[in-house]
């Protein structure tokens, strides 16, 4: 705080990551991401907020080549890109973290899983890992590598890995749809700050 009601404009390290930290979807297959790195990642999700601080998440990380090619079959990737079947081999992630989040209906599990895996995602790219947050996946297939916990699903699946790719933020009209160009890079279109906010009543 720099004085009474305000806050420091120059406090803009997370601001910065987030410009930066686009999903990436084709990796540098050949750089692996060691174990103790990803209990890094995984250590900033241990320190996020979570209702009713219950902690209810678990967490696996995948390193070696054979449960890294165990998983990849039951991901599915980039549903906009429609000509685009996911990586090819030498830019698949060669490494995963596995959210696990209890089975049921407690409404802050969710919620609990985005911002453990926004810390996550943002831990990795403070040390120049990128990623991608995958929600479509074939629960079974995972379930078979990873030991999930009884009373358990595995919920969200971060592939990360050094990024073999270039993105691009872009300010969006009404087309939010990402994209890549003729040089393949990837574009992202975000609304512009006016747009997401809600004024409150006169
Ligand atoms: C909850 C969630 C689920 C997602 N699931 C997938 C997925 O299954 N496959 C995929 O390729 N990308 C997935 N993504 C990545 C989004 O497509 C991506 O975040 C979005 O296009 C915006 O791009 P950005 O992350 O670069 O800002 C998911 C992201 C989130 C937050």
């Amino acid at each position: 705080m720099s004085g009474a009601g305000t806050v420091e404009e120059s406090g803009m390290r997370i601001h910065e990551l987030a410009k930066e930290n686009r999903s990436v979807r084709r990796f540098r297959q050949e750089i692996s991401i060691s174990e103790r790195d990803l209990l890094r990642f995984i250590d900033s999700a241990r320190l996020a907020p979570c209702g009713a601080n219950l902690q209810l998440l678990r967490f696996t990380p995948v390193t070696d080549k054979k449960h890294c090619s165990q998983i990849f079959p039951s991901l599915k990737w980039a549903g906009y890109l429609e000509d685009w079947n996911g990586p090819e081999e030498g830019e698949r992630p060669p490494a995963y973290i596995i959210i696990h989040a209890p089975i049921g209906e407690r409404k802050h599990l969710p919620v609990d899983v985005g911002i453990a895996a926004a810390y996550t995602v943002l831990s990795a790219r403070e040390s120049g890992c990128g990623s991608c947050m995958i929600m479509s996946f074939d629960a079974n297939m995972i379930e078979e590598v990873a030991g999930t916990p009884e009373g358990y699903q595995p919920f969200l699946i971060i592939a990360l890995g050094v990024p073999g790719e270039e993105t691009v933020l872009d300010e969006a009209d009404e087309n939010i749809r990402y994209y890549r160009d003729v040089k393949d890079r990837h574009h992202v279109p975000k609304l512009a700050l006016d747009d997401l906010i809600v004024p409150v009543k006169e």
